[in-house]
């Protein structure tokens, strides 16, 4: 009996031990303690409740695994319906509604406080505590009958299985609702895994998250990595907070995961500049967002708003653009990239996604349009993202009407003629014509006068067709011995334009080194390697003496990216085309390498966020840069300065908030010349 009791003990000292590591983790993101610790708790426990089998509880963390599968799921009823929100799809939708609150609260001119959240891309839930216990969890269903996937819930990590935390008083019964979703991350990595398992990969996180929560299986869902988000609870009980922030706070104290980018804002002004911002934060989310959601937040006014059929008047969806469409293949074309990779394009009939009209996607290479069977013709989802190139996600087959045959690749270069080939182990296809090939020729000219390489301007797409298929000009030091009696011959060069570009590629003889590297356009050698090249050799020649050993000493340079080095400076014609443009005047100030050791700013790393008095951003990167700094694009524990100028957005408030030094424009000047 003693034995029991000790037992019982030593169990509940375990779940609620790896509960908080469990949060720490999952919740918080910062890990408590090593795998294999919590590894050892956890097959304690485990064994503690094999042996004990009365001691086992439906809150112990060893039920997280997953138990028996389901024939099927039971029949949930909500006590409270789960109710949609009406979307705002334009800036004067979102104005009507906050006019519409203000006179539903007999407000007039004056600005309401709201509690704005991202829009979750994931699957309605609802969760029920009794006690502080989780019980039961269901999908939404129609609204008013869900499925009972409680099983299935419990296998969620950050889940609590019993509210915990600072606060220790719970409701008798609470009714959490929110939404469960996948990190991109994880998406991923579970589409590698499926695919190396020859199982189905998903087209989504959100359909990803969705198939993984409707298993009957709960053992394959508890390898599945859900993640849940609370935004709300169903029923508005007397002891609730008198706010939205305040019930999220709450939540968040009990260890419910709550949204950190949740806010409380002023005014249809602060509503906008809300969307602008997560719209900003869009890619760097962990998750999918498909817009915010504004809630009036006192419940007070909530309620005396009250509802219009199935959706509440106190709260909208502002909709960010859809970052996936349909639309259909009208051609699989293939393009010849800088480094003669040979890249299936798919032709679309036009289609408005991400905010702009696409009419190409990236099919990447051979292996994807044959793993995702792209054929003409066929409907696909496109997806477009931030600024990221345009994909073909998945071929919609339902809809597939006629059966064009399987994609080819070509057995030579479309451009020129020659041979392609492809490596066993790699899946790029290229053409073997190297600068022999004038799309290869075309795009290594581009690359060279594009803005962060040499920066030609006005030296582009068609001018370059031009004097390419002219044979005008073969390589980028041929661009240094151009005259107006070249240019005045081509279509549509005018003398003022031809004098323009001439003006720019004289002003481009003025360069740095890191740039001239990038723009030589070594593969697998972009910007940031450029850089640590340049910052590492310091001068040209010592770079080009430099076996791989000596390039692997360089910050970030593998073996991979050491030959491509090696290979790219041992090709003579590559050589014959750096003297000539050294000899046509090229030119840049070498020695960097040894100034930069003593710099205040070596090895330190800045963000910069909002608008600089009289530096653009790229002047500061770059002078931050030349100095041996690092400029990264979000604000961490490991940054050291934050650069902020007018208008800093919430890169500012994280660098407050993590105490880390905010420098302006005249004191980041002061520092690069310490
Ligand atoms: S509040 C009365 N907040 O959007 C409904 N919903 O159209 C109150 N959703 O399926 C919902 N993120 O699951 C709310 N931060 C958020 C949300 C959110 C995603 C989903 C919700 C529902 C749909 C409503």
């Amino acid at each position: 009996m003693a034995d029991l009791r000790t037992a019982a003990e030593r169990a509940i000292t375990l779940r609620s031990e790896i509960a908080r590591h469990d949060y720490a983790y999952y919740v918080l993101d910062a890990p408590t303690i090593p795998d294999a610790e919590y590894d050892r708790l956890f097959r304690e426990l485990r064994d503690i409740e094999t042996q004990h089998p009365q001691l086992l509880t439906p809150d112990s963390p060893t039920q997280r695994v997953g138990g028996a599968p389901l024939t099927e799921f039971g029949q949930v009823q909500h006590r409270i319906p789960m109710l949609s929100l009406n979307n705002a799809f334009t800036e004067d939708e979102v104005l009507a509604f906050d006019r519409r609150c203000r006179e539903g609260l007999n407000l007039g001119d004056s600005e309401i406080e709201y509690a704005v959240e991202p829009k979750y891309d994931g699957l309605a839930i609802t969760l029920i505590y009794e006690n502080g216990m989780f019980v039961q969890g269901a999908t939404r269903g129609d609204g008013n009958t869900g499925e009972d996937v409680t099983l299935n819930l419990r296998t969620v990590r950050n889940i609590p299985l019993h509210l915990d935390g600072s606060v220790s008083v719970y409701p008798a019964r609470l009714e959490v609702r929110g939404e469960v979703l996948m990190f991109r991350k994880d998406f991923e990595k579970l589409n590698q895994q499926q695919r190396d398992a020859g199982l189905k990969v998903f087209v989504n996180p959100r359909n990803a998250a969705a198939g993984s929560l409707r298993q009957l299986d709960p053992k394959i869902t508890a390898q599945r990595p859900l993640r849940f988000f609370a935004y709300g609870v169903a029923e508005l009980g007397g002891a609730l907070p008198e706010s939205h922030a305040a019930l999220m706070e709450q939540l968040a104290a009990w260890n419910l995961p709550v949204a950190k980018e949740r806010a409380v804002v002023r005014g249809r002004g602060g509503l906008l500049d809300y969307y602008a911002r997560i719209g900003t934060a869009r890619d760097t989310l962990p998750y999918d967002i498909d817009g915010v959601v504004y809630k009036l937040n006192r419940y007070a006014d909530q309620e005396q708003l009250g509802f219009v059929s199935r959706a509440p008047r106190f709260a909208i969806a502002h909709k960010f653009p859809a970052q996936e469409a349909l639309t259909t293949v009208e051609a699989i074309d293939v393009q010849v990239g800088r480094t003669g990779a040979l890249t299936p394009v798919a032709r679309l009939a036009p289609v408005f996604v991400g905010g702009v009209t696409v009419t190409n996607a990236t099919l990447h290479n051979e292996d994807e349009v044959l793993r995702k069977d792209v054929r003409v013709g066929d409907t696909v989802i496109v997806r477009r993202a931030g600024d990221v190139i345009p994909e073909v996600v998945a071929v919609v087959l339902e809809k597939r009407a006629i059966m064009a045959p399987q994609f080819v690749m070509p057995k030579t270069c479309p451009e020129c003629g020659s041979a392609v080939e492809k490596p066993e182990d790699e899946a790029i296809t290229r053409c073997t014509g190297g600068l022999y090939c004038p799309a290869q020729r075309k795009q290594a000219l581009l690359h060279f006068a594009s803005r962060r390489a040499l920066d030609i301007e006005g030296l582009g797409d068609k001018l370059v067709e031009q004097l390419v298929d002219q044979a005008i000009v073969k390589t980028p030091a041929d661009l240094y011995s151009l005259d107006p009696g070249n240019l005045l011959k081509l279509e549509r060069m005018a003398e003022k334009s031809a004098t323009n570009i001439l003006a720019a590629i004289d002003k481009s003889k003025q360069t740095t080194l890191a740039r001239f590297i990038y723009a030589l356009g070594i593969r697998n050698a972009g910007e940031a390697t450029a850089k640590e090249l340049a910052r590492h050799f310091g001068g040209l020649d010592a770079l080009m003496q430099a076996d791989e050993a000596a390039l692997q000493q360089v910050p970030d340079i593998g073996p991979v990216v050491a030959a491509s080095i090696v290979s790219f400076f041992a090709e003579p014609h590559n050589r014959v085309v750096i003297a000539q443009l050294r000899a046509a005047g090229v030119y840049w100030t070498e020695g960097e390498a040894a100034r930069v050791v003593s710099s205040a700013i070596l090895g330190k790393t800045f963000v910069l966020t909002g608008t600089l008095p009289s530096l653009t951003r790229e002047e500061a990167q770059e002078r931050i840069e030349a100095l041996g700094g690092k400029v990264k694009s979000s604000v961490s524990a490991k940054t050291d300065y934050v650069v902020a100028g007018a208008e800093a957005g919430s890169k500012l408030d994280k660098a407050l908030q993590l105490g880390i030094t905010i420098l302006d424009e005249t004191q980041l000047l002061e520092l690069l010349h310490t």
